[in-house]
């Protein structure tokens, strides 16, 4: 078989040629970064968790009208994606405080938020992925005020709608990140849900025990790393072991 294009690597995804134009196969490595690549390990497994709960969630976010980039999950560590224009800004999500947050504004981790905030990081591993502002975004060019509006509309409506999720399976969704990205059909532009989301990118923290069930437990030293990222699966009803056909998580009620 002739060997697929690789089109980007990433710390923790390789993107190569997809089978049509305008597709990519995004690929699920186990490989583990934090602190911009100062601390890299492995997390066993975590490749084909992530490609499962990122699928998972990704197609309960599009069932609600959220545009995104997946197509559909090929096997246990790749999936078909749109082929996007990825917008150079990482946009977070908090509901209470954790992380840069709490360091930066010197307030204790786990203080609920008044608010759900947004913030906006520049995304340039080489710069640190500096916080930036609107202002930044549209100065630069990197955005306009319109496509602002969708991705922060956007953005609050998958906080709401994971925030829901993840409650009725017993986590809170302390913070995330999401990126975006410009989807070209015919001469119009859509801008869509890109990347992944997965523990990787979430902090979900058990609702009963605060027991941190996410990247933290890699970047913390806290151990169970790789057991935390499966309880998130379990709990979604989606662990590979479940079977050898897509499992689509808990039945709604009728
Ligand atoms: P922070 O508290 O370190 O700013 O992280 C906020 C959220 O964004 C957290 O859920 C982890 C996620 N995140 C990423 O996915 N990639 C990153 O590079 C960083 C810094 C954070
Ligand atoms: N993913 C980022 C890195 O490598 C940061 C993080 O998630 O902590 O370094």
């Amino acid at each position: 078989m002739a060997r697929r294009r690789q089109i980007y690597e990433g710390k923790a995804k390789i993107l190569y040629e997809g089978p049509e134009p305008g597709t990519l196969v995004q690929y699920f490595k186990d490989d583990a970064t934090a602190f911009n690549a100062k601390k890299k390990g492995v997390i066993a497994g975590k490749g084909v968790i992530n490609n499962r709960i990122s699928e998972y969630l990704m197609t309960r976010l599009s069932e609600i009208g959220i545009p995104t980039h997946f197509v559909r999950r090929l096997n246990m560590r790749e999936q078909l994606v749109r082929e996007v224009e990825i917008i150079p800004v990482e946009v977070v999500v908090r509901n209470i405080v954790a992380g840069s947050l709490a360091v930066r504004l010197g307030m204790n981790e786990g203080t609920p938020l008044p608010r759900s905030i947004v913030e906006y990081y520049y995304k340039s591993d080489a710069l640190n992925d500096p916080m930036i502002t609107e202002e930044h975004i549209t100065a630069f060019g990197w955005a306009t005020p319109q496509d602002l509006d969708d991705i922060m509309s956007m953005a609050l409506r998958v906080n709401d709608f994971l925030s829901g999720l993840f409650l009725g399976v017993g986590i809170r969704l302390v913070d995330f990140k999401l990126e975006f990205g410009r989807l070209w059909e015919d001469d119009q532009m859509r801008i869509v849900l890109a990347d992944e989301i997965s523990p990787d990118c979430c902090r979900l923290w058990d609702m009963k025990t605060n027991k941190k069930l996410d990247k933290d437990r890699f970047r913390r030293d806290l151990g169970n790393v790789e057991e935390a990222y499966q309880e998130v699966a379990r709990r979604l009803g989606i662990l590979p072991e479940s079977g050898p056909r897509d499992i689509k998580g808990p039945s709604v009620m009728q």
